[in-house]
């Protein structure tokens, strides 16, 4: 792997590998001293053309404690607010020796096309519509922990499916590693073109939440992406929080124990209720640090795996 572009990217086995180092990368979230020298030398530019609180934090701070120097540039306060073209920020940012870049774009196929224009690492912290592999490569790492393995076991994900990239990567990342997929969502939110993508890539799709969530082992819900909707894709939102929300009655529906994800920031009372988002088997604040150890272990293989190891 030299850039992480898609989960198209990396093979189960080495999502695996992903995942043994990401636990080890773990135990350092609880050390008094967090650091380790592994990208010692080594600077990390994020450059976030959009909004993000969890990501971009959780890369710098995965930067940091891998002792990487970490430069964050956002969009508003860049030249790109000035007129100048995405191809020369990169390729300005880059000329300075920045060996890895994180990027997030409003652009789907943004972070392919950069990775094309400059020497740098490239990992995609969100490309539009398109993918987020990090936030899938973490929900799968969280519920390896609580599942075992995710082989056979079924994961609902519920949401607004045409605007979201956690959703198009989060398929790709559980299918590969052999786990059941079933995606919610009301028929306004279903992308076009999903029968095709689903009989080719082998998972099911669903309009009723309340049928499928008592065979769940696990549900993910995902964000109502307000900021990307031009038109009314549902009536209200109490009508969105009745057909699709994880409401106290639909907690009611899941077996004992099945984990809760969100990737956040969450709408509470529209996909969410308190109840769900609180209860003792919502994983989300754990996705967050588990989400810094699996950025940790990306950063590593991507960056320090070059010298050390003749390669990643
Ligand atoms: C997601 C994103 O930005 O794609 N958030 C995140 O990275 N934690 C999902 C979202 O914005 O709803």
């Amino acid at each position: 792997m030299r850039n992480l572009l898609s989960i198209d990217d990396v093979s189960a086995e080495e999502i695996q590998t992903i995942f043994a180092t990401a636990a080890d990368m773990h135990d350092v979230q609880s050390r008094e001293v967090k650091k380790l020298p592994a990208l010692r030398g080594r600077t990390v530019v994020n450059l976030f053309f959009e909004d993000s609180t969890r990501t971009r934090s959780s890369f710098e701070i995965a930067g940091k404690w891998l002792s990487a120097d970490v430069i964050n540039i956002s969009a508003k306060g860049s030249s790109t607010s000035k007129g100048e073209s995405l191809r020369d920020t990169v390729q300005t940012v880059c000329a300075m020796g920045v060996d890895g870049l994180v990027m997030r774009h409003s652009a789907s196929g943004a972070a392919h096309q950069v990775a094309g224009w400059v020497d740098a690492v490239v990992v995609n912290a969100g490309d539009g519509m398109h993918e987020h592999p990090t936030q899938a490569l973490l929900d799968a790492y969280t519920l390896q922990r609580h599942l075992g393995s995710l082989e056979g076991r079924h994961v609902v994900i519920v949401g607004d499916l045409t605007h979201s990239r956690v959703f198009r990567s989060n398929v790709l990342c559980l299918s590969k590693l052999g786990a059941r997929v079933t995606v919610v969502a009301p028929p306004t939110l279903m992308p076009s073109g999903i029968a095709s993508w689903s009989e080719a890539a082998g998972f099911e799709t669903s309009y009723d939440l309340d049928e499928v969530l008592p065979t769940a082992d696990a549900v993910m819900m995902l964000r109502v992406q307000r900021e990307r909707m031009a038109g009314g894709y549902f009536p209200s939102p109490r009508e969105y929080t009745v057909g699709y929300g994880l409401t106290r009655d639909r907690l009611a529906l899941l077996k004992p124990d099945v984990p809760i994800c969100h990737p956040g920031p969450m709408n509470r009372g529209l996909e969410i209720a308190a109840d769900a988002a609180d209860a003792a088997q919502s994983v989300v604040l754990e996705q967050v640090s588990s989400g810094l150890a699996v950025r940790m272990a990306v950063l590593y293989h991507l960056l320090a795996g070059e010298s050390e190891e003749g390669g990643a």
